[in-house]
């Protein structure tokens, strides 16, 4: 890593400029150029919150392209970006594997952070990174990005507002074509975590949010001449759920997902690769035999989930409001990941918060 020197500068004054419409204007710098670097220069582009000034990789071809874009600088040096006074967040869009380093190095330049999901390849490299930024009183946030899909939201609220009555089982499933990437690094267990760490903790997230504390996971995956893996947990949580989550890195594509949630009162059902894609079917308040009602809920279209989850975190950086994602709630995610790692390695149930 050719960042690992560093520099320490005072953190810059002005933490963010106001608009005329009394908005905070901040200085961002996008840390990686690829997929997830290029979908976030294009939610700051589209904000009215943010300006990119800075668009960082090790490929300054890269970083060129993707900064001609948005009349930002390309750099190859991280330093460059974050001696500059201005930038008051970062956004690493980086491979999980340099997820610690880098956060930690932009904290210790006093900016706030932005970082794709997952947190960290461990726990331990986790609550590093969130201690070296809580110390300096500066926010992280990180891309938990599925409570930001209104079809996810609507599910979340018909969960805690109890009107699917209580819940029994629940089945999320995410399938897809193997990530290409650079230097093919999802290929790599220890650079990705593989499809369980990198892909389902989407959904061990969700079941999180609705749901709380997980008691036991029982995990199993397949995997042939990688690029292609394919894992099913079945997670128990607290509160008695059982959740069936299925993630494929194996198929011809295209992306989809879906989940389905059952209750005592009705159910709600998703299938990305539908036309309608939102159902809630809700039991009869008679009581009778018969199946439900299908009431369509159309997602909020308006809503566009990865810039959501930005200028909420731009507004928590303002102080201005809670994020939904806080980064113990990436820890309790990745958590349930490694616990489903551990039991598709052993073959034994595994638990995500062991205790001594
Ligand atoms: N929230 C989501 O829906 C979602 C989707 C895909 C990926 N992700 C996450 O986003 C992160 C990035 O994934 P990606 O698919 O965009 O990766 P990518 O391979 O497309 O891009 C990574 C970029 O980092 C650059 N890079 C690598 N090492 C570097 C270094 N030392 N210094 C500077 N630049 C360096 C590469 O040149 C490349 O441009 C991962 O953590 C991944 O899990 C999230």
């Amino acid at each position: 890593m050719g960042f690992l020197y560093r520099l320490r500068v005072p953190r810059a004054d002005k933490r963010y400029k106001v608009n005329e419409r009394g908005a905070g204007v901040h200085t961002v710098a996008i840390w990686g150029a690829g997929t997830m670097g290029r979908v976030h220069a294009g939610c700051y582009g589209r904000s009215r919150e943010a300006r990119v000034r800075y668009i960082i990789d090790q490929d300054l071809d890269r970083a060129a392209q993707l900064a001609s874009a948005y009349g930002a600088t390309p750099t190859a040096d991280p330093n460059v970006a974050l001696t500059d006074r201005d930038i008051d967040v970062v956004d690493v869009c980086l491979p999980t594997y340099l997820h610690r380093e880098s956060v930690e190095h932009a904290a210790g330049f006093g900016k706030h952070v932005f970082c794709e999901k997952p947190i960290a390849l461990s726990v331990d490299d986790a609550r590093a990174m969130i201690s070296a930024c809580q110390s300096r009183g500066l926010k992280l946030g990180i891309g938990h990005v599925l409570r930001y899909f209104p079809e996810y939201e609507m599910a979340h609220h018909m969960i805690t507002s109890g009107k699917l009555g209580r819940i029994g089982v629940v089945r999320l499933s995410r399938i897809g074509p193997f990530p290409r990437a650079w230097a093919d690094w999802y290929t790599d267990n220890e650079r990705s975590g593989g499809l369980l760490l990198d892909l389902s903790i989407h959904d061990f997230d969700f079941l999180a949010w609705c749901f709380g504390p997980v008691e036991r996971v029982y995990a199993r995956k397949v995997w042939q001449d990688r690029p292609l893996e394919y894992a099913l947990a079945v997670v128990r949580m607290k509160n008695g759920v059982i959740a069936h989550v299925e993630g494929s890195w194996a198929h011809p594509g295209p992306f989809s997902y879906k989940f389905e949630v059952c209750g005592s009162a009705g159910m709600i059902e998703f299938d990305s690769r539908k036309t309608r894609p939102l159902s809630v079917l809700t039991a009869s308040t008679t009581g009778n035999a018969a199946p439900g009602v299908a009431v369509p809920e159309s997602p909020l279209k308006d809503k566009e989930p990865y810039l959501g989850e930005i200028r909420e975190f731009l507004a928590y950086v303002r102080g201005e409001c809670t994020p939904r994602v806080l980064p113990e709630d990436a820890v309790a995610a990745l958590e349930i990941s490694l616990a489903a790692i551990r039991s598709a390695d052993s073959g034994k149930v595994a638990i995500p918060f062991p205790r001594l």
